[in-house]
C-alpha cells in the first residue's frame, strides 16, 4: 500500500483530497498545524469527519512545515512514496497586510520540506500553486506557456517563487514535481472566508454583502470534486517537471456569482457596494488544454449544480 504525505491536510481542499485517497486504498500521513488564519475547530472537525468515515489507515500529524527537525522525523519514521503540499497562508488580501508571514510560511515551508524530500530521496512531489500567478494577464484564457506574468499579491507572488524553486529542486534532483494552479476551488468546507462561502453565510443571515468594484470581475471557479480528480491523476499520470492549470474553462462574473446564490439560498443579498481591492485581479479563466491531455482532466460540475451542491451542504452543516 503506498502512503502519501498531504500537508495542509485539514483544510479545504486537503481534507478533500485525503478522503479520496484513503477512499482509493492508500495509506494517508496528514500533516497540519491548525494556524488560526480561520477558526482552527473548522479544520479539527474536518479531521473527524473524515476519520469517522475511513478508520484508517490514517495518520494525522500536528506540525509545522517550517520546522525541519520535526519533518526529518516524520519522514524518518514513515516511508512516504508521494507528497502532496498544501500546507499554506492562503488569501490575497491578508497577504498584503501580512506579506512577512505569507513569505515565511509559503516559501520557506516549502524550501524546508523540498530539502527534507531531497535528504529523504522523495521522488514525487506536488504542489498547490495558484492562478494568483497570473496578475493581470491580459491573454485570456491563461496559458501555463504565457512566461511574462507579473503576479500582483504577495500572496501570487509566494506561490510563483514556490514554482520557481520546485523547478531548481527537479532539475538537480531528479524529483518529479508537478505545479498546480488551482483556480479558485469551492465546493463543501470551502474556507469560510472565501466568497462563496461568506456570501452564503451573510444572505442567510440577512446582512449585507460586500461587492467589490461593479460586480463585473469575473473568475473561473473549480467544484472541489473535478479538482480532486485532476490532483488524483498525478500519481498515476505525471513525470519530470510540469506546472498545470487545474480550473473549468468557464467564467462567472461577481453579478452572476451572487444571482445564483440567491437563487439557490431563496434569499435576496443586500449588496453593499465598495470599491475594487488592491490585489484582485479582473478575470482569471485556465486554459486546460495541458491538464486534458497529459493528466486525462476533464471538469464536470458547472456553476449551477455546484453552487446547489455547496449551498444545500451549507443548509445542512453541523455549526
Ligand atoms: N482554495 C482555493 O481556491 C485555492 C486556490 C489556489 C490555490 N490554493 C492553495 O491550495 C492550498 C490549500 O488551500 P485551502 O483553500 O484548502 O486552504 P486552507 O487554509 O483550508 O488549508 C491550508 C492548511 O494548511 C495549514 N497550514 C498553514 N500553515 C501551515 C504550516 N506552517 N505548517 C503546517 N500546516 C499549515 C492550515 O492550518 C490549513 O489547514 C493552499 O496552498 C492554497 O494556497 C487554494
Amino acid at each position: 500500500m503506498k502512503t502519501i504525505l498531504v500537508t495542509g491536510g485539514a483544510g479545504f481542499i486537503g481534507s478533500h483530497l485525503y478522503e479520496k485517497l484513503l477512499g482509493e486504498g492508500y495509506s494517508v500521513i496528514c500533516l497540519d498545524n491548525f494556524d488560526s488564519y480561520y477558526d482552527p475547530n473548522l479544520k479539527i472537525r474536518n479531521v473527524e469527519e473524515i476519520s469517522k468515515k475511513y478508520p484508517g489507515p490514517f495518520t494525522m500529524v500536528t506540525g509545522d512545515i517550517r520546522n525541519r527537525d520535526h519533518l526529518t522525523d516524520l519522514f524518518k519514521r514513515s516511508r512516504i512514496d508521494a507528497v502532496f503540499h498544501l500546507a499554506a497562508r492562503a488569501g490575497v488580501r491578508p497577504s498584503i497586510v501580512d506579506p512577512l508571514l505569507y513569505e515565511d510560511v509559503n516559501l520557506r515551508g516549502t524550501l524546508t520540506l523540498l530539502e527534507v524530500c531531497k535528504e529523504f530521496g522523495m521522488k514525487n512531489f506536488f504542489f498547490a500553486s495558484s492562478s494568483s500567478v497570473y496578475g493581470e494577464n491580459q491573454r485570456v484564457p491563461f496559458s501555463e506557456t504565457d512566461l511574462d506574468i507579473q503576479p500582483i499579491s504577495p500572496y501570487g507572488a509566494t506561490k510563483r517563487a514556490g514554482e520557481l524553486l520546485c523547478y531548481s529542486y527537479h532539475h538537480l534532483f531528479g524529483i518529479h514535481i508537478a505545479c498546480l494552479r488551482i483556480f479558485t476551488a469551492y465546493g463543501p468546507r470551502q474556507r469560510p472566508e472565501m466568497a462563496i462561502h461568506k456570501f452564503t453565510s451573510l444572505m442567510d443571515q440577512g446582512k449585507e454583502v460586500p461587492m467589490y468594484g461593479d460586480g463585473s470581475s469575473k473568475r473561473d471557479y473549480t467544484y472541489i470534486d473535478d479538482l480532486i480528480d485532476g490532483m488524483m491523476a498525478l500519481l498515476q499520470r505525471h513525470k519530470g517537471f510540469e506546472i498545470y492549470n487545474l480550473g473549468e474553462s468557464r467564467t462567472t462574473s461577481l453579478k452572476e456569482l451572487i444571482r445564483m446564490i440567491e437563487g439557490c439560498l431563496g434569499k435576496k443579498a443586500k449588496i453593499l457596494a465598495m470599491d475594487p481591492q488592491p490585489g484582485d485581479v479582473s478575470i482569471t479563466y485556465a486554459d486546460i488544454t495541458k491538464a486534458k491531455r497529459l493528466l486525462n482532466y476533464q471538469p464536470k460540475i458547472g456553476m449551477e449544480e455546484g453552487i446547489k451542491r455547496f449551498v444545500e451542504w451549507y443548509k445542512n452543516r453541523s455549526d
